[in-house]
């Protein structure tokens, strides 16, 4: 078990981000680059209204060393995503609805590694639908497995996407795409899934980006 108390929570009260509602602002098209260097945070929203949401981060120091870092998922509204920042890369946290998760094994025909068999891209207890401990709350490193580039954010099914997209992320650079659990889809340039960081939960329910509390080895 995890000792929280070696992490030391630094509660980011003002990112330094500014927020539009939805209504004005193409969200389709804010890129995931917006993660700041210290206080990291930002939103894409599905449902009315973008919420403030706070990340606590440790010191520079310790993140320059690799050091977990917390975040408190309970900022993240359901159909939302928000960002933060493990070892020098942008982590999104992203709060699945049930709708959202429901559809993950649906298109599963669709997907290069629908069964996560690449072991390099996620833990094992990671080696699900959702490639997540729980099930609506994704967790995965922001950098497309192409060349690096930062994937968009394309929650919402259809729009630009085409009506037969579900939700997920697309990467501009090359036109890989993803599902809402980073899984890339078949035609893609990207060779790999997202990778999902290791990461656990406090008794508290706050995640810890970096640290494996579960045994890494048993399949979820
Ligand atoms: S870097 Fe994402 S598709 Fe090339």
């Amino acid at each position: 078990m995890t000792d929280s108390s070696k992490h030391k929570k630094k509660v980011v009260k003002d990112s330094g981000l500014s927020f539009k509602k939805p209504s004005q602002v193409d969200l389709e098209k804010r890129t995931f680059l917006t993660y700041a260097t210290t206080a990291v945070a930002a939103a894409g929203a599905l449902t009315t209204g973008v919420p403030f949401l706070g990340s606590m981060l440790p010191s520079e120091r310790a993140k320059a060393a690799g050091a977990p870092v917390e975040f408190d998922v309970s900022q993240v509204a359901p159909g939302t995503i928000a960002i933060t920042e493990w070892r020098g890369k942008p982590v999104w946290v992203i709060n699945r609805t049930d709708e959202m998760t429901a559809e993950l094994p649906k298109h599963n025909d669709q997907l290069s590694d629908p069964n996560c068999d690449v072991e390099s891209q996620q833990p094992v207890y990671c080696k699900n639908a959702g490639r997540a401990i729980k099930p609506n709350i994704g967790v995965v490193v922001g950098l497309c497995t192409h060349l690096g580039c930062a994937p968009t954010a394309k929650l919402e099914a259809g729009g630009d996407m085409g009506e037969n997209w579900t939700g997920g992320f697309f990467c501009p650079c090359h036109g890989s795409k993803f599902d809402l659990a980073g899984r890339v889809f078949k035609g893609s340039p990207a060779p790999t899934n997202l990778v999902v960081p290791p990461h656990s939960y406090l008794e508290d329910g706050t995640l810890l980006i970096g640290v494996d509390t579960i045994d890494a080895t048993a399949e979820a």
